[in-house]
């Protein structure tokens, strides 16, 4: 039998899907536990959800450390590379002005070493962000994703992706006049929301459906979707395959996709 599973995980805001998370642990239908729970928000009700339940918490003050890192008042982290973290980084557009790339990656090392510092006090397998709203570095992914065969940061995403990455997924659903809405785990990579999908689950929507009411159908969902995937991972049944096609043009594309097994 494997061992128990490691999981830490990092929220924003309320936490409905960590607390799914737990509940699915301590009902042994995630055969794991989660080690911590850390947030860039000293306000965000996961926090409260996790003490609740014994798991030891902490806050990077991501704002506060932003506004230093604007005013020059923080040092880069010693082991940071900048050039390395351009070339990979692909959140931002790579015609995005360069002064902003820069700025937006320091600053986000900066507050990411943080977050590994406190991270390294509580040995973990897999890094889940549940409702974490912040846009992670190579700087921070590198240093999380130690095994080149099976990345250890799942995010969850309220949309059926590729379509609507970004903040408001359920919102720009709603917009669009789509009559199925979903969600997405995917493993996290240098880009927003662009990893290999692990898992989706979607929901029917209805001329009488209102943002509130696919924002609540979703969520049922994602709490249903983010166990599954993460016990799939704690079973080891999830590998990355690199495949290649060819299209009736000539042209290959080229994808690394989750295989479930
Ligand atoms: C969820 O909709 C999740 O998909 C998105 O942020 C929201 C977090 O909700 N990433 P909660 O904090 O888990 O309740």
């Amino acid at each position: 039998m494997k061992p128990a599973l490691r999981i830490g995980a990092l929220v924003s805001g309320g936490g409905t899907n960590l607390q799914a998370i737990i509940d699915a642990c301590e009902a042994e239908r995630i055969s794991g536990k989660i080690v911590f729970v850390g947030s860039d928000n000293p306000d965000a009700f996961g926090l409260n959800r996790a003490q609740k339940h014994g798991i030891p918490t902490f806050v990077v003050p991501y704002r506060e450390i932003i506004r230093q890192s604007r005013e020059k008042r923080l040092a880069w982290p010693g082991d940071f590379d900048l050039e390395d973290c351009l070339k990979k980084q692909h959140v931002l557009p790579k015609d995005a002005p360069t002064h902003r790339v820069v700025q937006f990656v320091v600053s986000r090392a900066i507050a990411e070493s943080r977050l590994l510092d406190e991270m390294a006090k509580y040995p973990f397998d897999l890094l889940v962000l549940a409702g974490f709203m912040r846009n992670l570095t190579p700087y921070f992914i590198d240093r999380v994703n130690t095994d080149p065969l099976l990345p250890a940061i799942m995010n969850i995403h309220p949309a059926l992706l590729p379509a609507f990455p970004g903040t408001d997924g359920y919102g720009d659903t709603f917009r669009h006049g789509c009559r199925v809405g979903g969600c997405t785990v995917h493993f996290v990579d240098y880009g927003e929301d662009s990893g290999p999908i692990i898992g989706q689950r979607c929901f029917p929507i209805l001329p009488e459906d209102t943002l509130e009411t696919i924002k609540k159908k979703g969520l049922e969902q994602e709490w249903i979707l983010y166990p599954e995937c993460i016990q799939a991972y704690a079973e080891g049944r999830l590998r990355l395959e690199r495949r290649t096609h060819s299209l009736d043009n000539g042209r290959m594309v080229e994808r690394t996709v989750v295989v479930r097994e």
